[in-house]
């Protein structure tokens, strides 16, 4: 089994990593455009092998895709970081350019192959890489509420102070601050979460969880990449294994929770064919009207992503 990392930023670096030392495939290779920096970092994680135990091999690519080539899952990191004051669709235009480019490879060299985005804007960059590689969706699909769900889990297992291993939750709507989290959802170790924290200490967990990326880049200038990339991984893990996994991604929807054309968050189950099903949940009218609330955000930008690829009117 061969997994490609596309991007060797810190979440891309940060993936495969995670990757390698699970020792759930035989080969990672990191690729990125900047000369040197992939072979330099996998070259840097397989001197690691020897002191944590693994022996997954690692391969790096300066653009050099025909590397790449059989992929069983590719996850694309590519494209600009946040910094201070931006919100994730401020950087539409740059990565949008660069994760078409980056799908076109993927899909000559590996047309076989099921695609992970994790660039941002998440849902928008999941449509572009889905228009790009005309694959069926169900081989295109995006990381953000396993991590979204992450955060939630940490903020709740801090509070509460329990271990993060026995929180469960669910979390839907896009990657931004109109996320949806489902306390309603929530539990430890199958206890309702309503029963261990005041309504008011949730909301607050609620609210920081929805900024909870934005709280990364006000606090280090750039975004967050060791839960990003365990999250991307994780869900690769799911498919290589075929674990039939139940987790919270960006999925395309056909008429499901009444929305269509578009991606966004919500629960599915991972596993070798990749979204093998998405699972509907019975949401109050609350909970639709925040998802719908969502999907209204989401939609917007994917409207603008629609305007870049209109040719040019004469
Ligand atoms: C975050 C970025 C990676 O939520 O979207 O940290």
């Amino acid at each position: 089994m061969k997994v490609t990392v596309v991007g060797a930023g810190n979440v891309g670096a940060t993936c495969a990593d995670v990757i390698a030392r699970r020792e759930f495939v035989h080969e990672v290779v990191l690729l990125d455009i900047k000369e040197g920096i992939a072979e330099g970092k996998s070259l840097d994680m397989w001197q690691t092998a020897p002191i944590n135990l693994y022996d997954t091999r690692m391969y790096g690519s300066t653009n050099d895709y025909a590397k790449t080539a059989n992929s069983d899952v590719v996850v694309i990191t590519s494209g600009l970081p946040r910094k201070p004051g931006m919100s994730r669709d401020d950087l539409i235009a740059t990565n949008a350019g660069i994760v078409r480019s980056v799908t076109e490879n993927i899909v000559k060299y590996s047309p076989d192959t099921i695609i992970i985005v994790v660039s941002n804007p998440l849902d928008v960059m999941t449509y572009c890489a889905y228009l790009t590689s005309k694959f069926d969706p169900a081989r295109v699909f995006g990381m953000a509420g396993i991590l979204d769900t992450a955060r939630y889990r940490a903020f709740l297992a801090e509070a509460i102070n329990v271990s993060p291993k026995d929180i469960q939750a669910v979390l839907m709507g896009g990657h931004g601050d109109t996320m949806v989290p489902l306390p309603r959802y929530t539990t430890v170790s199958g206890i309702p979460v309503t029963e261990l924290i005041s309504r008011q200490e949730l909301d607050a967990i609620v609210d920081r969880t929805k900024k909870g990326g934005g709280e990364l880049v006000n606090l280090m200038g750039t975004s967050a990449w060791y839960a990003p990339g365990a999250a991307a991984a994780q869900m690769v893990e799911a498919v290589i294994k075929d674990q039939k996994r139940i987790f919270p991604c960006c999925a395309w929807l056909q008429g499901e929770y009444g929305l269509k054309d578009i991606y966004l968050g919500v629960p599915v189950k991972l596993g070798r064919k990749g979204i093998e099903q998405i699972i509907e949940l019975k949401l109050n009218k609350d909970e639709m009207e925040l998802l719908n609330g969502s999907a209204k955000a989401v939609k917007e930008v994917m409207e603008v992503l629609d305007g870049m690829n209109q040719p040019a009117s004469k």
